[in-house]
């Protein structure tokens, strides 16, 4: 380890991320119901511009009116390149009640766009004598915003999750394809006869999860936007597991259990996870840094690995007594 500590992100669960528009405040009632972890409530691209100024009105009924329970409540907010992002932040920040915990800001290109909204958000915080802080949550979808990742996560101290936005960052890219993450038809190597397909997402999340692991920052997959096919969305979630990212969006109810599934560690891993820490108690009785398990190396370093397994199941289980 450095000399300076990798900061611990904050430690609650964040699964799954469902978004619904702010212009549809019937399905308000229903997310809140649901198992998701963190609702995001949307007042960008779900919400059409001539809905933008009854969707802030619902969103900020809602957040006081609705029983939200124990989940994190985001709203997020317009681009910092459209005429009505600066509405969102005054009117979320002037009107709606303290139960509001964080506002995500899209299409981040750099540390400064943080920094903008988070005067604002100061600014109107002192002035309502607001008493809970509102934390940010940002999503890479840019070329601008991939190559600035490290000083966007270590932008602010309200910054908790960073999100992967698949469609946008393709957009912005000028990659060639239409899909909402997950396989790409033409994005594999030949082999003989064979194709492998390989995840053209890749080289964005692994980028993503440094910068927020080096700041203490939650990494957290996108959307998923074929949400008839559920092995599709789990492969994808399962490669951002292993890749250390928290969890992932459902942009439909049926992706919930989905996300949830893959981001609880399973009984199996847990358990294998505990015999690695027995094991390498074991060994330092015995005087040694390392031990066999299960025929392969474990060492000082396995304990590390196997704790953020405990660790994040511990979280889980906490969070849900
Ligand atoms: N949250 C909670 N419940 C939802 C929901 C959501 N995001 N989307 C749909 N539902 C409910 C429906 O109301 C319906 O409930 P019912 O069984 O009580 O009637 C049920 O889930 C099945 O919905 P379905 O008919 O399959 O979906 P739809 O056609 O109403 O809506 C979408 C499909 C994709 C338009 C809708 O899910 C949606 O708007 N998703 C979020 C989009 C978004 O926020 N995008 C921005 C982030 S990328
Ligand atoms: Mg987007």
């Amino acid at each position: 380890m450095s000399f300076k500590l990798q900061p611990a992100a904050p430690a609650r669960p964040n699964r799954c991320q469902l978004f619904g528009p702010g212009s549809r405040p019937a399905l308000f009632e229903k997310m809140a119901a649901s198992a998701a972890d963190v609702i995001n409530l949307d007042l960008e691209d779900s919400v059409a511009p001539s809905d933008k100024d009854a969707a802030r009105a619902n969103i900020i009924k809602a957040i006081g009116d609705v029983d939200w329970g124990s989940k994190t409540l985001s709203v997020r907010i317009n681009g910092l390149d459209t005429p009505y992002w600066y509405r969102d932040v005054v009117d979320l920040l002037e009107n709606a009640s303290e139960r509001l915990d964080q506002i995500m800001i899209p299409k981040v290109g750099c540390a400064a766009d943080i920094y903008a909204v988070d005067a604002l958000v100061t600014a109107i915080e002192s002035a309502k004598g607001r008493e809970k802080r509102i934390d940010f949550e940002v999503i890479i979808e840019s070329a601008a915003g991939i190559s600035h990742v490290e000083e966007i996560a270590a932008s602010s101290p309200r910054l908790v999750a960073m999100s992967l936005g698949a469609a946008d960052f393709a957009a912005s890219m000028g990659m060639q394809t239409t899909g909402i993450g997950g396989t790409q038809e033409n994005y594999y190597m030949q082999h003989g006869e064979a194709r492998h397909y390989s995840d053209p997402w890749h080289w964005a999340q692994a980028a993503i999860v440094a910068a927020c692991r080096t700041h203490g920052v939650l990494p957290v997959d996108g959307p998923f936007g074929d949400f008839s096919d559920d092995e599709g969305y789990r492969a994808q979630a399962r490669r951002s597991a292993t890749l250390g990212m928290v969890g992932k969006w459902a942009i439909h109810p049926k992706q919930i259990a989905l996300a949830n599934e893959v981001f609880t560690p399973s009984d199996a891993q847990i358990t294998e996870a505990r015999e690695i820490l027995a094991a390498m108690e074991t060994a330092k009785a015995n005087g040694e840094g390392a031990t066999v398990y299960k025929g392969r190396l474990v060492d000082i370093a396995s304990i590390k690995q196997a704790e953020v397994i405990v660790r994040q199941s511990e979280m889980i289980a906490n969070s849900a007594a």
